[in-house]
């Protein structure tokens, strides 16, 4: 028996949908006051996949719930529920969860979103893992998707050469052996709500009506403070994370966390004693995600041959809100 906690359930398929069009930091120079080598030594992006117009979240929350249910070889009647962390919905209701619901044909399903900034697809984990520790649910289907495109303001250099879109989503499934989501933590903050936000069509953007042309439904964020705040959030909630999961930070195979800025995971690691080649990060090509990096990185590392059967992954997130999440799976 393998040391750690019994897993109540584990992820049996992965799967991703990743916009066509490729935006280069080179892209960006045209576009605002900005060079390659500021985006790259402040964060590590050089390139980030962006929507086309007419395209919606939906479309490619399907994309990665059809290939995730393929893996896990699961027919989509079989599950109990769809959950998808998006703060960048296609309409305001209903939820995006119930779109991909009738394209897959899940129709014994309860569908719905989750809003939690980066943290959604670690939020989203927790609701299907307590579900299913619970005996309320076998199987479902939880996605990570954020199509921020749309609502980035490209006139703030400070935070449009952040972010690029991505869903990716994972078949969560009764644990059958030790191995399984070992433990899912979840936390927020509200002191810090000012520091990144996006008012949007929300009731705060009611008293200005006109509040969509003065830039209300643009993502705003002090990301000095923000990045402050998430180095020593994230050190807490992977310690809380290893502890739950009954491990040591030895025990840890691979760090795969969000991917929001490479200096923030590099300090993540040497707070958690563990060397780079033992982390796995894919910022370079996609950007900040927010919901959708984690899944969109735990499905890469696989299909690079990382996290093989019996290994110990940690991930650890933290987004607007504040909101965070930690979680240990053995693969
Ligand atoms: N190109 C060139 N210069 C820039 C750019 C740019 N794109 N953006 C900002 N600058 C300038 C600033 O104006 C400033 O200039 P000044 O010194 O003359 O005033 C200088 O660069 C330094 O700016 P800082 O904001 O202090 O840069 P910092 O080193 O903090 O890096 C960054 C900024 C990358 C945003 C960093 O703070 C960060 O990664 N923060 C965390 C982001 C995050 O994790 N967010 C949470 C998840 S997102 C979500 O929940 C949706």
């Amino acid at each position: 028996m393998s040391k750690g906690v019994k897993p109540f359930s584990r992820i049996t398929g992965l799967g991703v949908g990743i916009p066509e069009n490729v935006l280069t930091n080179a892209d960006l120079e045209k576009i605002v006051d900005t060079t390659d080598d500021w985006i790259s030594s402040r964060t590590g992006i050089k390139e980030r996949r962006i929507m086309k117009k007419g395209e919606r979240t939906s479309d490619y929350c399907i994309k990665a719930a059809k290939e995730a249910l393929a893996e896990a070889q699961l027919d989509p009647e079989l599950l109990d529920a769809i959950i998808i962390g998006t703060i960048s919905p296609d309409m305001r209701f209903p939820a995006t969860a119930i779109y991909v619901q009738e394209a897959i044909g899940a129709k014994n399903a309860a569908a719905w979103d989750v809003s939690a900034t980066c943290s959604g697809w670690l939020y989203s984990l927790f609701m299907a893992d307590t579900m299913i520790a619970a005996k309320r649910a076998k199987n479902i289907l939880v996605i990570g998707a954020e199509m921020l495109t749309p609502m980035v303001d490209w006139t703030d250099r400070a935070t449009c050469v952040l972010f690029g879109d991505a869903a990716g989503a994972a078949v969560v499934s009764e644990a059958v052996d030790d191995r399984g989501i070992l433990s899912v933590v979840i936390g927020s903050n509200g002191t810090f709500a000012d520091l990144l936000y996006c008012v949007g069509h929300g009731t705060a953007g009611y008293a200005t009506p006109s509040g969509q042309e003065n830039g209300n439904r643009f993502l705003r964020m002090n990301g000095n403070e923000v990045f402050r705040h998430a180095v020593r959030v994230l050190e807490r909630t992977a310690k809380e994370a290893v502890e739950r999961a009954g491990l040591e930070p030895s025990d840890i195979d691979w760090l795969v966390p969000h991917q929001a800025n490479t200096r923030i995971i590099k300090a993540t690691a040497e707070r958690m004693n563990l060397p780079m080649e033992q982390v796995f990060m894919n910022i370079h090509k996609y950007g900040n995600t927010s919901t959708a990096s984690v899944p969109l990185a735990i499905y890469e590392a696989r299909k690079e041959g990382k996290l093989l059967p019996g290994q110990n992954m940690l991930s650890v997130v933290f987004g607007g809100g504040f909101t965070w999440g930690g979680s240990v799976i053995r693969f």
